[in-house]
C-alpha cells in the first residue's frame, strides 16, 4: 500500500514532524511504501485562479506541486501533519490544498474523479496546537479539520481520522506529552491494515 505524506510544519523536528514520524513509522512497519513531503522545503505557488483547469482538468503552474498531484493520483492513504496557525492550518498547508483545485475540477467539471484504487482512499489528520485548551481554542482544530475534510473528498479521500493535540507550543514538546506519539503510531499502523 502506497502512503503519501505532507508535513505543513516549517520547525523541522517540530510537534507535527514528530507527529509523523511515528504514523509513518507504524505505516512502513506494515509494509508500506511512504512518499514523504515537507511542504515548507518545495518551490509551491499559490493558486492563481487561471482558469486552466477547468479546461483540461490538470494544473498547468510548472512547479513541485505537478510531482504531489503524480503521488495523489496513485496513492492508497494520505496523511497531512499541520500546526494550527491562525485558527486554521499552516499557509504552506493551505497552498498545497489550493492547488488541488485541479482535482476538483476533474473531478466537478470534468466528471473524472481520482480512482479509489484497489483499497478505497483512507486519510488520517495529524494538528497540533499551542493554545490551552478553552472553548476557543477548539475553533482552530474545527476550521483546519473543515479545509482538510474538504482537500480529502476533493481527491476522493472518503474516511479519514483526527488526532489534534492541544497545548503543544514549544519545539518537541509533544515528546512530553502523555500518548500522542504512541497514538500516531498506532494511527499509522491502523491506516494501512
Ligand atoms: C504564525 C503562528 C500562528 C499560530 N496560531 C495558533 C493558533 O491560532 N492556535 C493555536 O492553538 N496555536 C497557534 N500557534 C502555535 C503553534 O500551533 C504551536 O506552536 C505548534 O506546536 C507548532 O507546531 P510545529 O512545531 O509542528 O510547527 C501559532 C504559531 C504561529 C507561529
Amino acid at each position: 500500500m502506497k502512503v503519501l505524506a505532507f508535513n505543513g510544519s516549517p520547525r523541522r523536528s517540530g510537534n507535527s514532524d514528530l507527529l509523523l514520524n511515528e504514523a509513518l513509522r507504524g505505516a512502513a512497519e506494515q509494509g508500506s511504501e511512504v512518499v514523504r513531503y515537507d511542504l515548507d522545503a518545495l518551490k509551491i505557488r499559490p493558486c492563481m485562479h487561471c482558469g486552466g483547469c477547468s479546461e483540461t482538468g490538470r494544473c498547468v503552474i510548472p512547479d513541485d506541486m505537478q510531482d504531489i498531484h503524480a503521488h495523489i493520483r496513485t496513492t492508497d492513504r494520505i496523511i497531512v501533519a499541520s500546526p494550527i496557525f491562525f485558527f486554521s492550518v499552516s499557509a504552506q498547508t493551505k497552498i498545497m490544498i489550493d492547488r488541488c483545485q485541479a482535482f476538483w475540477a476533474e473531478k466537478y467539471v470534468h466528471k473524472r474523479p481520482v480512482s479509489p484504487g484497489p483499497y478505497g482512499r483512507k486519510g488520517l489528520l495529524l494538528l497540533v496546537g499551542g493554545m490551552k485548551r478553552t472553548e476557543r481554542s477548539t475553533v482552530g482544530f474545527e476550521c483546519a479539520e473543515a479545509v482538510v475534510r474538504s482537500f480529502f473528498r476533493t481527491v476522493n479521500v472518503q474516511e479519514h481520522v483526527t488526532l489534534a493535540y492541544d497545548d503543544i507550543d514549544e519545539k518537541g514538546a509533544i515528546k512530553d506529552h502523555p500518548i500522542a506519539l504512541k497514538d500516531a503510531y498506532e494511527a499509522g499502523k491502523k491506516l494501512v491494515e
